[in-house]
């Protein structure tokens, strides 16, 4: 019988550059509640996806010479992309939405048209602010130094025709929603949103943009792509079917249990969502939970600074679960949390190769030493137990109560600090009984002896229900050295002591999580984690010799830049008027365009072969070249101009 649904999402991913730890993180941790979810009875709908338009995947798409759509395909789809990574990390989402796809499409048209005819989305000018990379839009009082406020980088003015939302409307019901309810949590990001975003005035949101094509068009007014977040946000409500035919789950899974975003995105999520739904006059999602980021070296993890660390070389050499462990047990979900690899193997190290992984071996291994395949019946029950036993017994059977408490509040530190507690005690309570020295005497302590790692095998056996939702794959490899079938891995038996059955048979199996050795380890990371060197090709050296006197005639002058400008109707030329020290302008054409744009280079000193033949190009005549550095890196051709110091005078001879 299911307790009922639970609808959980992630938020979905910009295929703009390759994922990296900090965006499996949060996907680990949305993963390991919709497990824990499934777990005790409930129905669960959890859903990622990918966020695939707006201009800065039109700008990628264009660097790389293919168009968006082949873009995205091959960060969402292709070798190590977004779908590979969370296969790779054993993500059980339900369902994945792309944003690209035509239902979603169909349903962001029909939800903007929505939106307009009840009244809440008009036509106006925009004149302010935009952040590229961050794609967002400040307003003057938002900016923070008069920089993007989110990520500190340059804004640029933006002025056009646009369709505007009016979210000045919903303020004092968001505000109240924030205030006066859970929605949001944990509770300090409310006083962030309220003081950063509602008290200075909620304007109205600029919902489209006519200045580039990538994104879904407004069908009443195509000339407009609706904006990234409008469109990103429904996915939530158009992956279930609202506004298309593709699903038919809206009515079961909304409204939402939770949206799980990092904090940057806590603003889009609590405050532009909340009022979108209420222009819809849809039911709201019943809470939005703000995570911290991962941090390195201090700094958020990101591509574009260029400190990621890469998931697939930690997968790979520790195991994914080991991974999805460390970053659910290290770091306290609601705060940021400083990666290190110093961290990572200390927490696989001291949790999961002594204290999980000695238990589970220690116990195996004297059952099956000192009683062969299985223990005696009758193991399970004895007729004086000592505190410690009684201890160890009301700890292991309370730990569902206490770790159901912690997943409730998505603490999964605590809740997995709360197992980790019963562990050591079972630890602790091998040393108290020595068992090696109760051995001695099988004919007087054996029946002591079998008891004492029953009671060790149940309480195995509870903390490896309650870790499944963190290591799926370790904990049934845990199960089957501990002889634990599937009937008493289930939530119901979690809360049970003495559900194995006395006769069940361990088995010493594979070492499941081996220790590393940490000095060893750090030095091998360090390399492999080391920047790749770009692979430059250069151009073979010239074999021939030139005679001294040929090479002389060559007359290379330095040049400075008076004017430069696109040569009309070619892609690759740029025609320079050069001061050459003569006092008459020289003319020179490069087919440089690709590299540079023309005011880049006024004002500059270039050198510049002047005796060669005049040539003409374009109908315009060229007279001598500039010179260049050329090589080829990742297969690329690049070039940079040969620049000298301007104190350098026009004219002045090279040789
Ligand atoms: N496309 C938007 C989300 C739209 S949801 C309707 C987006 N995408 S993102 O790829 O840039 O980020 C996705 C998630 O990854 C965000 O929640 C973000 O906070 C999270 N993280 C990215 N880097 C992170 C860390 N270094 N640490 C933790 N989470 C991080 O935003």
């Amino acid at each position: 019988m299911s307790k009922g649904t639970f609808y959980i999402t992630t938020p979905i991913y910009y295929p703009s550059d390759k994922l990296h730890i900090g965006h499996a993180y949060c996907t680990v941790a949305t993963d390991a509640m919709a497990r824990y979810k499934r777990l005790s009875g409930y129905e669960v709908m959890f859903l990622t996806g990918t966020d695939e338009h707006g201009q800065k995947i039109e700008d990628k798409a264009r660097e790389a010479g293919v168009t968006p759509q082949q873009f995205v395909d091959k960060i969402v789809t292709g070798e190590r992309g977004v779908l590979d990574l969370w296969k790779l990390m054993n993500i059980s989402n339900d369902r994945f939405i792309r944003t690209t796809d035509s239902y979603h499409v169909t349903a962001i048209q029909r939800i903007f048209r929505k939106m307009y005819d009840n009244g809440d989305i008009y036509k106006g000018k925009y004149v302010g602010k935009y952040c590229k990379p961050c794609e967002s839009f400040w307003t003057e009082s938002q900016l923070k130094d008069g920089k993007c406020p989110e990520c500190g980088r340059e804004v640029a003015d933006a002025e056009e025709e646009a369709y505007f939302f009016r979210l000045s409307k919903y303020a004092d019901r968001v505000r109240d929603l924030l205030e006066n309810t859970d929605f949001l949590e944990p509770r300090s990001r409310v006083n962030e949103m309220v003081n950063n975003f509602i008290k200075p005035g909620l304007e109205d949101l600029c919902v489209s943009r006519t200045s580039f094509t990538w994104g879904i068009p407004v069908d009443f007014d195509p000339g407009h792509v609706v904006y990234v977040w409008i469109d990103a946000l429904s996915n939530y409500i158009t992956a279930l079917g609202y506004a298309n035919d593709a699903y038919d789950d809206y009515d079961k899974f909304w409204p939402a249990d939770v949206h799980f975003v990092g904090k940057e995105i806590v603003r889009f999520h609590s405050i532009i969502w909340p009022a979108m739904l209420m222009s819809m006059g849809l039911p709201l999602p019943k809470k939005v939970y703000g995570h911290g980021w991962l941090l390195l070296d201090g700094g958020k993890m990101s591509k574009s600074v260029g400190n990621v660390v890469d998931p697939y070389l930690l997968a790979e050499r520790y195991g994914v679960d080991a991974l999805r462990f460390f970053l659910l047990r290290t770091f306290p979900f609601g705060s940021d949390g400083n990666f290190s690899n110093e961290a990572l193997i200390s927490t696989i190290n001291v949790d999961l190769a002594n204290d999980l992984g000695n238990l589970v071996s220690r116990t195996t291994a004297m059952v099956n030493k000192y009683f062969g395949a299985s223990l005696p019946a009758g193991c399970g029950t004895w007729a004086a137990p000592e505190s410690f036993d009684t201890e160890l017994k009301e700890l292991a059977a309370g730990l569902r109560g206490r770790y159901e408490e912690q997943m409730e509040k998505f603490q999964f530190q605590n809740a997995l600090e709360e197992v980790f507690r019963v562990i050591q005690r079972a630890n602790k309570y091998i040393d108290e009984n020595a068992p090696w020295a109760l051995a001695k005497d099988m004919d007087k302590n054996g029946p002591r002896l079998a008891h004492v790692l029953y009671n060790l095998l149940e309480t195995t056996r509870i903390s490896g229900i309650l870790l499944t939702p963190f290591m799926p794959e370790s904990m049934e490899k845990l199960f089957a050295q501990i002889g634990a079938d599937e009937s008493v891995w289930t939530w119901d038996s979690a809360a049970v002591w003495g559900a194995l059955p006395e006769t069940a048979s361990p088995r010493k199996g594979e070492n499941l999580f081996p220790r590393i050795d940490m000095e060893k380890e750090l030095a091998e990371l360090q390399k492999l984690q080391a920047p790749p060197v770009p692979a430059i090709e250069l151009e073979p050296q010239a074999e021939e010799y030139v005679d001294f006197d040929t090479f002389c005639k060559s007359d290379f002058r330095a040049v400075k830049v008076k004017d430069c400008t696109h040569v009309k109707k070619s892609e690759k030329l740029l025609c320079f008027t050069l001061d050459d020290g003569t006092g008459t302008d020289r003319q020179i054409l490069s087919g440089i365009a690709k590299w540079y744009e023309p005011e880049q280079l006024i004002g500059k000193t270039l050198v510049a072969i002047v005796n060669l033949p005049p040539r003409k190009m374009m109908g315009l005549a060229s007279n001598g070249m500039l010179i260049s550095a050329v090589h080829r890196e990742k297969g690329e051709e690049k070039l940079n101009l040969l620049m000298v110091d301007d104190a350098i005078p026009a004219g002045a001879k090279l040789c």
